[in-house]
This record gives structure tokens, C-alpha cells and sequence, in this order.
């Protein structure tokens, strides 16, 4: 259970494409994220960890900050993993059709606001869940958990009770991203004179 990345032309394309992106998002996002997180500076630690991208388009789909521990009891495997620098819960999760999911918890993540709760075939009992696709393109990111009694129609995202679980496929850690593209650049020689 390792973090796959995408090998070949595909592979080539995405940097590419990221690359773009990269340059743009960085003048974009710094100042904002940082608000963002500030009030889970705990005891002055360093506390951006690391952004969790849409594979896809390169949007931001969470930060490695939120990644929280919620297990599935219906976790087909279950464990604790080193992914995004720290220890965190890995769980594999199949639905009713038989596909299986690699897949983290988190408290917080981006979606696109999107249609109501589905009760059942849940893999969390209690909880009512509907996709997570990326706000940007749309790609299936996860799913959003809410508890049952919270999960109306006007609540479009989880609140402080519910949960994201997001499908490690799905997504790219930043850092992972910006090794690549540092690696893909390297061939250019410097200083050969
Ligand atoms: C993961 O680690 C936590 C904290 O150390 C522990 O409570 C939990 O049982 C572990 N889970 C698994 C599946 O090993
Ligand atoms: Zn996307």
C-alpha cells in the first residue's frame, strides 16, 4: 500500500501540466492558506504540512494538517502508515459494486458543493455520505460525511461532526509534486562550458 505515481508519457504530461499550475497557484494561495491555519498554530510549531492536490487538475483538495484517524468498521484492512511525512490511518473500503479504496480521513477538505445525503450503504453507521468531487474539475476526489440527524438538505458540507474520507489515488501531496518537477528539470546540465 504505497503511493503510486503515474509512470510514462502520463506521467510527463501531468508534470507539465502542474507545472503550469504551480507557478500560478504559489503567488495565489500563500497568503490565504496562511490565514487559514493559523488558528491551529499550536505551540509554535511549524503547522503547513502539506497541501493533498486534486491528481487531475492540481487543485487543492486538503491539507496533510487535517488528516484525522476515523476508522471504518468495515474496513477491509486497516493501518497505520507513514504518508505525508507522519503516521496516519489507512483504511481499504469497498462499496456495493466491489470496487476498492485506498483511503485517509480527514476533518477538513475542498469539494464542490453538491446534492443531498445518502443514508445507506454507508461505511461509517451512523453517518450519512455524498461524493467529494474537485471543486476545480470535478474529478472524484472521495466522499463527505455527515452524522444522520445533521445530514439535511441544506447542509452541503460536513460540519465540525462530519468528516472527509479521500481516496489516496485520487490525489498528489505537493511536496511529492514539486520533487517530481525538481527531478524532471535536473537533465538540463548546468555549467558545461
Ligand atoms: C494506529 O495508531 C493509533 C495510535 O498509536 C492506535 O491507537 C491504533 O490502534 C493504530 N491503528 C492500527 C490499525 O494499527
Ligand atoms: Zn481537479
Amino acid at each position: 500500500m504505497k503511493f503510486r505515481i503515474m509512470t510514462g508519457s502520463g506521467r510527463l504530461a501531468i508534470l507539465l501540466f502542474l507545472s503550469v499550475l504551480f507557478s500560478f497557484k504559489f503567488c495565489a494561495t500563500e497568503t490565504s492558506t496562511e490565514t487559514e491555519t493559523e488558528k491551529d498554530v499550536d505551540q509554535g510549531e511549524t503547522i503547513l504540512e502539506d497541501y493533498l492536490v486534486c491528481r487531475t487538475c492540481g487543485a487543492d483538495a486538503a491539507l496533510s494538517n487535517f488528516v484525522i484517524s476515523q476508522l471504518s468498521p468495515k474496513a477491509l484492512v486497516a493501518a497505520n502508515e507513514t504518508l505525508f511525512g507522519k503516521e496516519v490511518l489507512v483504511q481499504i473500503l469497498e462499496n456495493p459494486l466491489g470496487l476498492r479504496y485506498e483511503v485517509v480521513t480527514s476533518r477538513r477538505a475542498t469539494c464542490k458543493r453538491i446534492g443531498v445525503w445518502t443514508k445507506s450503504h454507508t461505511w461509517f453507521p451512523g453517518y450519512a455520505w455524498k461524493l467529494c468531487l474537485c471543486s476545480r474539475c470535478s474529478a472524484h476526489l472521495g466522499w463527505m460525511f455527515e452524522p444522520i440527524a445533521t445530514a439535511t438538505d441544506d447542509q452541503f458540507f460536513p460540519t465540525e461532526k462530519g468528516f472527509y474520507v479521500i481516496v489516496l489515488s485520487n490525489i498528489i501531496p505537493e511536496k511529492e509534486v514539486k520533487s517530481l518537477l525538481a527531478s524532471a528539470y535536473t537533465p538540463t546540465a548546468p555549467g558545461t562550458d
